[in-house]
């Protein structure tokens, strides 16, 4: 099954590509994660995405597009895509490069949710910087506060998680992510889920929505 994640921040993405993983044997790709780490390393991509991520701002389609090329490399037949297509030149490519490889997308998940209540869920997320594991100090709060449960190590508020940040992501996602939908739906790829749920009833409604089942069965 080959998956693409879409909706504005905060909706519960990573979340949800994490549990997908776990349960399904699906690999996650996080755009954001990847960005994310090559900015910790210094790699010459971080050191370039670095500018864009802190405005809020959407790193070059060239740049990312370059990014998921070489990840789809080492990906094997199932994949949910968290954060990347996010413009209409980026889902163009995509589908070129699954063409390429003969396997379709499946589809494309669309995340909605009240604007109030994504904000809330970003201004108290709190995050492991080594894995991306996120934590929520109201509805998934870690057992000792800012203590990652499994690895011990510290959890951080992510600097694009300031209100005025988040403010612009919205924006950005209004103005450059949002037509996707329009996109997969012309395709019938589409599918709609509410995300505003517990954890567990969202993941519900996607399995719902895709027909999945575990790995192995
Ligand atoms: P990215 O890291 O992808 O950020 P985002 O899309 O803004 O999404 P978030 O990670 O903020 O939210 P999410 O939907 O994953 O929610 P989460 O599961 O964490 O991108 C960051 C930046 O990188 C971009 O701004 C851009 O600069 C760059 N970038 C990345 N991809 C790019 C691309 N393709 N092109 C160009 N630039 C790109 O959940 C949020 C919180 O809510 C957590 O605390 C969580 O615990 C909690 N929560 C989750 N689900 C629930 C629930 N059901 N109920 C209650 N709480 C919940």
């Amino acid at each position: 099954m080959r998956l693409v994640f879409l909706g504005p921040p905060g909706a519960g993405k990573g979340t949800q590509a994490r549990l997908l993983e776990q349960r399904f044997g699906l690999r996650q790709i996080s755009t954001g994660d990847i960005l994310r780490a090559n900015r910790t390393r210094g790699t010459e991509l971080g050191k370039r995405a670095e500018g864009y991520m802190r405005r809020g701002e959407l790193v070059p389609d060239d740049l990312v597009i370059h990014m998921i090329e070489s990840e789809l490399e080492h990906t094997g037949a199932g994949f949910v895509m968290d954060g990347f297509p996010r413009t209409v030149a980026q889902a163009e490519a995509l589908d070129v490069m699954l063409a390429r490889r003969r396997q379709p997308l499946t589809a494309a998940v669309l995340f909605s949710g009240d604007r109030a209540a994504l904000i809330r869920r970003l201004a108290s997320r709190w995050t492991n910087p080594r894995n991306g594991r996120t934590y929520n100090a109201i509805t998934n709060p870690p057992k000792v506060a800012g203590i990652d449960d499994e690895d011990g190590g510290e959890l951080i508020q992510r600097e694009d998680d300031r209100a005025d940040t988040i403010a612009k992501r919205l924006e950005v996602y209004d103005a450059q992510t949002r037509p996707l939908a329009a996109y997969y739906r012309r395709t019938g790829k589409l599918l709609e889920v509410d995300a505003l749920a517990s954890v567990e009833a969202v993941a519900d409604r996607i399995a719902g929505a895709i027909g999945a089942e575990p790995a192995g069965t």
